[in-house]
């Protein structure tokens, strides 16, 4: 049996958790498991027969992540797919968002995933294969009022991602973005920072920054699905891997929504927007 190799960011909670738990169970799959805290993946014990190194690893810290790539290619000879689920949310209006934990959240959703791409990419360059999934979300897709620099982050992350995958097809190297909906995990709870609005103006927004931080852990999307789902396409789709895979109900629905208005609007627009050409 041919052993895979994945290589998971932020797996203490949420996503990162059922990804690598369902991961710990399959005979052929060598996990590398990665957290801030390691203390926090006390839970793979039970499934762990060698195959799982549990490295400590902050995505913003670049010496985190050399130690961690070298440390999983010394043990398991490469990486097949990384996973860079690490994440953090921000509500918020545009205008009255605190600027230095919004930049931190770029480092985190935007730097920490290129930072670990760029370290990975030489690895599966060599080998001529491997799969990066990238966490987006519907909300790198669609926008909604308070999460400016949150969708911010994750249009970072669609456009890095399509940019890339067109990069790396001839080397052998697929990219696959995740864009979730609601799922019950921590990030509208604790992952979140939230500002609550003070400007007259968009003291209407409360409620929905509020909503959201009341709603955390009762969302639609069941992460231990999502797992199952993402695995099973990684594994076994793995020649028609989509680029885009958005999960619930929700992203699926405004994600079409968006797309269909965009198309219609592209249509109205067309002769318009031809005739900024230089004449041929
Ligand atoms: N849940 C949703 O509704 C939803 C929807 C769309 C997209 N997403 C995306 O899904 C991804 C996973 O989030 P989640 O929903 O599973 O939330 P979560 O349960 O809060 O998990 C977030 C994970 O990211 C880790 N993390 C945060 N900062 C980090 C850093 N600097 N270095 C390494 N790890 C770090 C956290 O580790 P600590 O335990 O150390 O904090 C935790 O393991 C995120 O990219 C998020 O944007 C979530």
């Amino acid at each position: 049996m041919t052993q895979q190799t994945w290589f998971v960011t932020g797996t203490s909670t949420g996503f990162g958790k059922s990804l690598a738990t369902l991961l710990a169970t399959k005979d052929d799959v060598n996990l590398v498991a990665t957290a801030r805290k390691t203390e926090q993946l006390d839970y793979l014990d039970q499934y762990d027969h060698g195959q799982i190194l549990r490295l400590k690893l902050d995505v913003t810290n670049p010496d985190e992540i050399a130690a961690s790539v070298k440390a999983a290619q010394e043990r398991f000879e490469g990486i097949d797919v990384l996973v860079n689920n690490a994440g953090l949310g921000y509500f918020g209006t545009f205008e009255e968002s605190d600027e230095k934990t919004v930049r931190y959240m770029f480092d985190v959703n935007v730097w920490g995933l290129v930072d670990m791409t760029r370290a990975v990419l030489p690895l599966m360059r060599a080998k001529r294969s491997g799969i990066i999934v990238n966490f987006s979300s519907v909300g790198g897709l669609c926008s909604f009022p308070t999460l400016s620099f949150y969708h911010g982050t994750k249009y970072a992350v669609e456009g890095l991602s399509e940019s890339l995958s067109q990069e790396v097809s001839a080397s052998g190297i697929k990219v696959l973005i995740v864009e979730p909906s609601g799922f019950r995990t921590d990030w509208a709870g604790r992952s979140s920072a939230k500002k609550e609005p003070e400007i007259e103006d968009y003291k209407q927004f409360a409620d929905f920054i509020q909503s959201n931080a009341t709603g955390a852990h009762h969302e639609a999307g069941d992460p231990d699905k999502a797992a199952e789902i993402i695995y099973d396409q990684v594994a076994h789709h793995t020649e028609s891997l989509p680029l885009r895979l958005p999960l619930g109900k929700f992203a699926n629905d405004a994600a079409t929504k968006k797309f269909k208005d965009n198309l219609e609007l592209f249509g109205q627009l067309k002769d318009l927007s031809e005739s900024a050409d230089q004449p041929e």
